[in-house]
């Protein structure tokens, strides 16, 4: 048999008795396979399947999900992150129902015009939906093709990017797409780990280049890490006769159009008392004091550690008039329970838990 047939075999074998049992795995209808791969981008599995299922209980289909306002997609999306990727799937639902019949198309051409998906989402909904010869390259398949064919290529590098392309189209056999993109995947993810393989599970350890020759740990090439940056920020809760002050973010910035409490970077030598009063001015045009500290969270993103420090304002005496906004695009006065039902980035939704959990006196209803 040649080798290239005995790999795929293996690989499909190996797919068949020990995937995962997902719930898009049922019918692989477009729209599953499209939502699952938008969230798989930058989130672990046992998020996605959480959060999959409540958005195909909110938006079961394609018309449903055109017909919904941004801030619904937004709140169903929160705390997955990368929120661009929320907002191209609405743009995508919109374009399909305007231009497509609501139709996700089966090929990679006219899946690559569409808004957040690329040549992965493309090759991935192209094949596991439509079982299309198309390949895909994602970093469990780029991490399983340096370890097979012990390339010593930087990962990510344009020439490592146009070599696993090439490999994963010359090893994928024609009308299995569907099973065999899954099954690289799935071994990336259940044996081929990036870090603590299970070599001793693999059904394709007598391919291993890298296994052979004991290169694992150097497969794929380490990368140099990336430092993490460290940043200080300050935000202030606004509290004007029981209701909080909240702001959205303008579209086109990070975290476009969620919700937040004003706040901003400390600048050079500056105290987040200071930060506070300064930023509420600069976004808001309001005067404001602090009335506490209420606490300081840290939160990690996937380049910086953000420190955050949490105020509780109130206006200054006669400064009780409409905000100027300079930094958002709408702004609500709202109770504390209705926090529940607004998109805020993690580290906000961190401090409302906080107050929650501690039973912070503007966590109460006003009596
Ligand atoms: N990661 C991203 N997409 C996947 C898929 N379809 N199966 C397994 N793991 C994945």
């Amino acid at each position: 048999m040649p080798i290239q047939t005995s790999l795929q075999e293996a690989l499909l074998n190996w797919f068949n008795e020990n995937q995962r049992d997902l719930p898009w795995r049922q019918s692989y209808a477009p729209y599953q396979i499209w939502i699952s791969e938008i969230m798989l981008q930058q989130t672990q599995m046992d998020r996605v399947t959480l959060f999959f299922t409540r958005w195909m209980d909110a938006f079961p289909d394609i018309s449903t999900l055109a017909a919904s306002s941004e801030d619904q997609v937004l709140k169903l999306w929160e705390g997955l992150g990368y929120y661009s990727r929320a907002r191209n799937i609405l743009k995508t639902a919109q374009l399909l129902i305007k231009d497509n019949q609501g139709k996700i198309p089966d090929n990679r051409k006219q899946l690559l015009a569409l808004p957040g998906i690329g040549p992965y989402t493309a090759g991935a909904i192209a094949s596991i939906s439509f079982n299309r010869d198309v390949p895909v390259v994602d970093a469990n398949i780029e991490r399983i093709f340096a370890r097979i064919y012990n390339i010593d290529l930087t990962p990510g590098s344009p020439e490592a990017k146009q070599l696993n392309w090439k490999k994963a189209e010359e090893l994928l056999p024609k009308g299995q797409a569907r099973n065999f993109n899954q099954a690289l995947m799935e071994l990336g993810a259940l044996i081929c780990r990036p870090k603590n393989p299970d070599c001793a599970s693999c059904p394709v350890a007598s391919h291993c280049l890298a296994l052979k020759y004991d290169l694992i740990p150097e497969r794929p090439v380490p990368r140099k890490s990336k430092k993490i940056i460290p940043i200080e920020m300050a935000t202030g809760i606004l509290v004007r006769d029981g209701m909080l002050f909240i702001q959205q973010r303008l579209s086109d910035d990070v975290w476009g159009s969620l919700w937040e409490f004003p706040g901003g970077r400390l600048e050079l030598e500056e105290a987040p008392e200071q930060t506070i009063v300064r930023e509420f001015l600069e976004e808001t045009e309001f005067a404001v004091e602090i009335e506490s500290k209420i606490t300081t969270t840290v939160h990690h993103y996937t380049r910086y550690k953000v420190t955050l420090h949490c105020f509780l304002l109130h206006l200054t005496k006669g400064s009780d008039t409409d905000p100027v906004l300079h930094a958002a695009q709408d702004f609500n006065w709202i109770s504390f329970k209705a926090l529940q039902e607004y998109a805020f980035p993690a580290g906000h939704r961190k401090l409302i838990t906080y107050l929650e959990e501690t039973n912070h006196p503007i966590s109460k209803p006003i009596p």
